[in-house]
């Protein structure tokens, strides 16, 4: 029987998670992300149970597809939306590793990490996912940097400055950001900033937690090709929102955390995460410069981590 429309059946595969199952699973995902799929999601199998002869319950799950297609772009008779979802029935063997193998990503064929940083963000293209596009932003602020930085700044979003550059902390904050890095006896240029939402918030106000979970993949993603040894967020915001979890600065500060991007992996083996710290924001710092021996601290933990010594003049 020929599967509906839209459906993809896996179903004559072995139940157990062999390597060639894996490899199958795996090109066929290559071949979706070269069409533009690169987002699946599970739902419960009770859709399509009824539609197809799907083998004994529990041998499937189903994963719902986004395609990423233009507007208006008929596809048999029928207007399209931009992110229009199909299903996948996968077998159930594989539901436990589904997302190993989902989190392929078109960047992660490339080893050169300038490239595919530049995937990701021609993926991110003229960004419409969540409302900041429609509040005043000039522009998108990817991150910058080296693609290699062993260390890496995490901010919250871009303010009037950033908008108007289309580079991470290059205000007041940035310039603060500059010195704590020029204090570690590095440079700028030889770190990567980024933020976790890359339009600017309306007045600089807090990014909601709806633009954080829109937007942070695309952050998850450059982390990955980025690799650094340590993260270091800078603020609540981005210590929340890459930790998933709510608690005070007084409580998340002092200690590495243990990081992995969440919902991809680094194409390279090696690379299985990394630490991160918690720091307060600069603009914070500005505002009160008595935390600023605090922060000092903290990039003290991270210089100790990755084995840098500070010029003379900081010690
Ligand atoms: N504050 C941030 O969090 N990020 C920037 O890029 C600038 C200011």
């Amino acid at each position: 029987m020929s599967a509906p429309h839209g459906l993809l059946f896996l179903s004559a595969m072995p139940r157990t998670l062999d390597p060639e199952l894996r490899r199958a699973l795996a090109a066929r995902i290559r071949y979706y992300n070269e069409m533009g799929i690169y987002d699946f999601y599970r739902q419960p199998l009770s859709v399509v149970t009824e539609e197809v002869s799907a083998p004994a319950a529990g041998d499937e799950v189903e994963i719902a597809v986004s395609i990423h297609q233009p507007e208006h772009q008929p596809e048999s008779g029928e207007e399209m939306s931009p992110r229009k979802a199909t299903l996948v029935a996968v077998p159930r063997a594989i539901e436990e590793n589904i997302f190993e193998v989902i989190a392929l990503k078109p960047e992660q064929s490339v080893n050169d990490p300038v490239k595919a940083l530049q995937i990701i963000r021609e993926d991110l293209g003229d960004c419409t996912r969540c409302v900041l596009h429609t509040q005043g932003r000039k522009q998108i602020v990817f991150g910058v940097g080296d693609a290699n930085a062993e260390l890496m700044f995490v901010g919250e979003g871009p303010g009037a400055d950033e908008d108007a550059q289309g580079e991470p902390f290059v205000g007041r904050a940035g310039q603060l950001l500059n010195n704590m890095i020029k204090a570690m006896g590095i440079e700028r240029r030889q770190v990567y900033i980024a933020n976790i939402v890359k339009c600017r918030p309306p007045g600089n106000r807090t990014p909601e937690r709806d633009e954080c979970a829109t937007c942070s993949p695309f952050l998850m993603r450059q982390i990955a090709v980025v690799k650094p040894k340590v993260i270091v967020a800078l603020g609540a915001v981005a210590a929340k929102t890459l930790l998933a979890m709510n608690a005070s600065m007084m409580q998340l500060r002092g200690r590495f955390y243990e990081f992995k991007p969440a919902g991809v992996r680094s194409n390279d083996p090696e690379w299985d995460g990394c630490k991160l710290a918690v720091t307060y924001h600069p603009a914070f710092l500005l505002r009160d410069p008595r935390q600023k021996g605090e922060a000092w601290k903290d990039l003290q933990m991270v210089m100790k981590e990755l084995g840098m010594k500070a010029p003379k003049s900081n010690t």
